[in-house]
């Protein structure tokens, strides 16, 4: 009979790597008119419509100060061509360094907030927060997407599905998949994602 004993243990300081649900992605924020960006891989959805994103940004990050001053940021869907540079980017901080420049990233201005869009992302989602009271306890900024267009970067080429990609798609036909800006369809650097320039209803549960 297998018992608990039989089981192979496995560190609690581990656990995210289980239960790690989404995209490791890019926070920006413009902190008295300087543009800084942070890799963030402690993200969910909240809610869907209207769409709340929480993310975990802890004090000793230069983007906390940022965001609590500013109440504004972008979260950036980089590509998973960006992967390497979005470690290096998470291995840095904007108090000792311009990572735009660093990183040779471009900043867009945004057309609801004051923090940049990144160009070389797949998707950019203006951002205000719009709950702090997890944020004392849990450093957890609930973030609420600015109604209007995200920002896709339509010129990017569409990518050659993976494996697992056409495998999913055969189990269950993705229902948002009818639009014509389908082929910048990108998997990110976790789960394969998909984003479009236009804004979707919600596909119904
Ligand atoms: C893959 C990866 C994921 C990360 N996820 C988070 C996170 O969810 N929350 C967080 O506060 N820091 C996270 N970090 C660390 C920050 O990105 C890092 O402290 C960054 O240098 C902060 O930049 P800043 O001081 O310019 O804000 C992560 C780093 C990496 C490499």
């Amino acid at each position: 009979m297998t018992t608990v004993k039989d089981l192979r243990p496995h560190p609690l300081d581990q656990v995210h790597r289980l239960i790690e649900p989404g995209p490791v992605i890019l926070v920006t924020t413009r902190h008295r008119g300087v543009p800084n960006v942070m890799t963030n891989g402690f993200n969910m959805m909240v809610r869907h419509a209207p769409p709340l994103i929480a993310c975990t940004i802890g004090p000793w990050d230069h983007s906390y100060e940022a965001l609590v001053e500013t109440g504004e940021c972008v979260v950036s869907v980089p590509t998973a061509e960006m992967a390497a540079t979005v470690v290096d980017i998470g291995n840095c901080s904007g108090v000792d360094v311009d990572k735009f420049e660093e990183f040779d990233l471009t900043a867009v201005d945004g057309e609801k907030v004051q923090a940049p869009l990144v160009a070389e992302c797949f998707a950019n989602i203006e951002c205000r927060v719009a709950d702090t009271s997890l944020v004392a306890p849990y450093s957890l900024f609930v973030l609420e997407p600015v109604p209007g267009l995200d920002r896709s970067n339509a010129a990017r080429p569409a990518p050659v599905p993976s494996p697992r990609r056409r495998h999913l798609h055969a189990r269950r036909p993705d229902r948002r998949s009818q639009g014509p800006h389908d082929q910048v369809a990108v998997p990110s650097v976790s789960p394969p994602i998909l984003w479009t320039l236009e804004t979707r209803p919600c596909p119904e549960q």
